[in-house]
């Protein structure tokens, strides 16, 4: 294993190697919001066997020798804002309005003998509007800015927004959908699947459990790896001024 080691945190782990993402994801170890925790505090807190969880990790890291990923951590910044906006944010926007749908004819049909449904359509749509927000402000404010502060262009960053203030506006955005998230995985009992439910219904825990999924993936990544990025290239720039001053 590299020098990372289980008194790394788990979102330094995934970082590294997407690929664990999968393992904590099975273990219910946030890596997303609670990406700090280290691996044997996750395990701790979860009352996890650490042996057992190293053993899945190794397992996972030494696979990965002939697997080519795209590495996040050196990849060009625009890159990345291109590859959240294409890949998480594409995903939301199919899938959110879809999903809201399928919840509803769900309610429908199954509310009288599954009222925790109605609290799951509460719960979405509240999460919906603030993931929506999310992917319409990066796109359109923030990862413009990232770009140009990339390419060092000082004329477009006189009036781009303050990238520090962002990724705090973010990180407050991926905790409260953290929060939303972790709300509808309670309200559908971690979406086992009741002896009645008929396809709709399992076709709707499978999309909940996708996009859960899907949204821990983005939202470290962002966390973890967009804003340490913005982080130094904003370092570097005011380097550069100082030293041109
Ligand atoms: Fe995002």
């Amino acid at each position: 294993m590299s020098e990372i080691d289980l008194r790394s945190s788990v979102g330094r782990w995934v970082a590294e190697y997407p690929q664990v993402a999968e393992v904590f994801e099975t273990f219910r170890i946030d890596y997303g919001c609670d990406g700090d925790q280290t691996v044997e505090e996750a395990c701790w807190k979860n009352g996890l066997e650490t042996l057992r969880v190293q053993s899945r990790l190794e397992r996972v890291v030494a696979a990965l020798a002939d697997d080519e990923t795209q590495d996040w951590l050196h990849a060009p910044v625009n890159q990345l804002c291109k590859h959240l906006t294409h890949t998480h944010h594409a995903l939301l926007k199919r899938e959110l309005p879809r999903l809201a749908q399928l919840i509803a004819d769900v309610v429908a049909d199954h509310r009288e003998t599954h009222p925790e449904l109605l609290e799951l359509q509460q719960t979405f749509l509240a999460m919906c509007d603030q993931m929506l927000m999310h992917t319409d402000i990066q796109e359109e404010v923030v990862f413009p800015a990232i770009v140009a502060l990339e390419r060092q262009e000082g004329a477009r960053l006189r009036i781009a927004i303050d990238l520090r203030r962002a990724c705090d506006a973010m990180h407050q955005q991926h905790q409260a959908i953290g929060q939303r998230l972790w709300e509808v995985r309670q309200t559908m009992h971690d979406f086992a699947r009741p002896a009645d439910a008929c396809p709709r219904y399992r076709q709707m825990l499978q999309t909940l459990k996708r996009i859960e999924r899907d949204t821990h993936d983005h939202i470290h990544k962002e966390t973890y790896i967009l804003a340490p990025r913005v982080a130094a290239l904003t370092r570097r720039r005011k380097a550069c001024e100082r030293s041109s001053s």
